[in-house]
């Protein structure tokens, strides 16, 4: 332990990439079987979308009432529409369509501070399906089992921020047999339904390309970290904000030399994410944290402190390979765990990391670009094709409560 850990010190001192390291640098690494090769799939022809037209009450008015819906983390919900509308994949035949994709932004409600809120979410869902239940036969003929839903508040379509009121609630009804698109996603939980898709939040892509650094830079700062530790607002106790994952952090090691880690978001953020080694993504129940997406976009080896994540694209991504996962309950051996790790398998994941196919996937560029994360949500859905006969309900036959829920989700939208 202590040996690796004064290498470590050495490399830091004497540059990590410029001696030895310098030549392997630019190469990258594939990966080999299926896993990341399914990141190359070419959606088209494999699938076909058939996009509702809905009044634009549910979509483009939201946005033009609050443009800010184009910028933030939850953004996805809006361009997944713009980029179906041009998409080879669409359909403008219902008839031969494999999935139905309904526009509706019901994340674009945003308080003054640009935080979203779901309240009115499940009215507005309820609405829509009402509306295309009632307008083509498509619906009542699987119930929504050959729909999906773009979802990407942080529980998902229990569509609330508090996670015990969000658990109380549940998937949305009439969302039940639908397959969802979220961001949210954690192992055996009401809020992720079998067969979601767990994508990454959206991230300003030219922000990030406009701040590249050449990629020969040496990575001399070993841990890196900038967020809070702490929610004071929300959480004065301190055990709750991703489960006390954060505070460990801070508690641990903020005298540790090896770490960079504070709450101030300095101007050279995204540089200083090139020059480091490793990069913390403690999400806690927040899988749509900007950072682990920064992370692979500037081939800092991410460190996900997270039991029990989804993390996007899993069956695409070889999460295990590029990333350090470590369990909540080990945070205090973290820097043990890090300066442990041999140099071999470092350089590895970050040949890994400078996989072009990697970065592309984990972001929503205009426009798209073959293998990026709109792609990676079609290659998720053909995946999924055919659909099992049973989804299909005989004449009469139902399933979904359209009562079933809160009161308060069934008055009009
Ligand atoms: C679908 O079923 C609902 C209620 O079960 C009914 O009100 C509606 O008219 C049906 N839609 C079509 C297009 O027949
Ligand atoms: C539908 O849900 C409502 C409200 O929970 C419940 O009262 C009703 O019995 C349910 N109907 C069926 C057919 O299960």
């Amino acid at each position: 332990m202590r040996v690796s850990m004064w290498f470590l010190v050495l490399l830091l001192v004497f540059g990590f990439n410029d001696r030895s390291f310098a030549h392997q640098r630019p190469r990258t690494e594939r990966i080999s079987g299926s896993a990341g090769d399914v990141l190359e799939d070419d959606p088209v022809g494999r699938l076909k979308v058939y996009v509702y037209e809905l009044p634009s009450k549910y979509n483009k008015k939201l946005l033009q009432k609050d443009p800010r819906c184009l910028t933030y983390m939850f953004a996805a919900e809006i361009f997944i529409h713009r980029f179906l509308l041009s998409s080879a994949v669409r359909t403008l035949n219902p008839d031969e369509a494999d999935w139905f994709y309904t526009p509706i932004y019901t994340t674009c409600d945003l308080t003054p501070t640009g935080m979203p809120l779901p309240f009115k979410s499940p009215r507005m869902m309820r609405s829509a399906i009402q509306l295309i239940s009632t307008n083509w036969p498509y619906w009542n003929r699987t119930e929504g089992a050959d729909h999906f839903f773009v979802v990407p508040h942080d529980f998902g379509a229990c569509f609330h921020y508090q996670e015990e009121k969000a658990i109380k609630r549940g998937i949305l009804p009439l969302l039940q047999r639908a397959t969802l698109v979220q961001t949210f996603g954690q192992r055996n939980h009401v809020c992720l339904n079998e067969g979601s898709i767990t994508i990454p939040p959206y991230a300003p892509p030219q922000k990030m390309q406009a701040r590249q650094i050449p990629p020969e830079t040496p990575r001399s700062i070993f841990v890196y970290f900038r967020g809070l530790f702490y929610d004071v607002n929300n959480d004065p106790e301190g055990g709750y904000y991703a489960r006390g994952a954060r505070a460990a952090v801070w508690e641990n090691f903020k005298n540790n030399p090896l770490f960079d880690i504070s709450t101030e978001h300095p101007t050279t953020y995204y540089e200083d994410m090139q020059r480091a080694i490793f990069c913390l993504c403690p999400l806690g129940w927040a899988p749509w944290s900007p950072r682990l997406v920064e992370a692979v976009v500037f081939g800092c080896i991410p460190v996900i402190i997270a039991d029990d994540i989804v993390l996007p694209f899993a069956d695409a991504i070889p999460w295990e390979q590029i990333g350090v996962f470590v369990a909540e309950e080990d945070v205090p051996n973290l820097d043990m765990i890090l300066t442990s790790i041999p140099t071999e398998e470092i350089l590895r994941k970050q040949r890994l990391l400078a996989n072009p196919s990697m970065k592309r996937a984990m972001l929503f560029p205009q426009p798209a670009q073959s293998g990026d994360a709109f792609h990676q949500i079609l290659n998720g859905l053909a995946r999924k094709l055919p659909h099992d006969e049973k989804i299909f309900l005989k004449p009469g036959e139902k399933v979904l409560n359209w009562t079933a829920g809160p009161v308060g989700d069934l008055k009009p939208w």
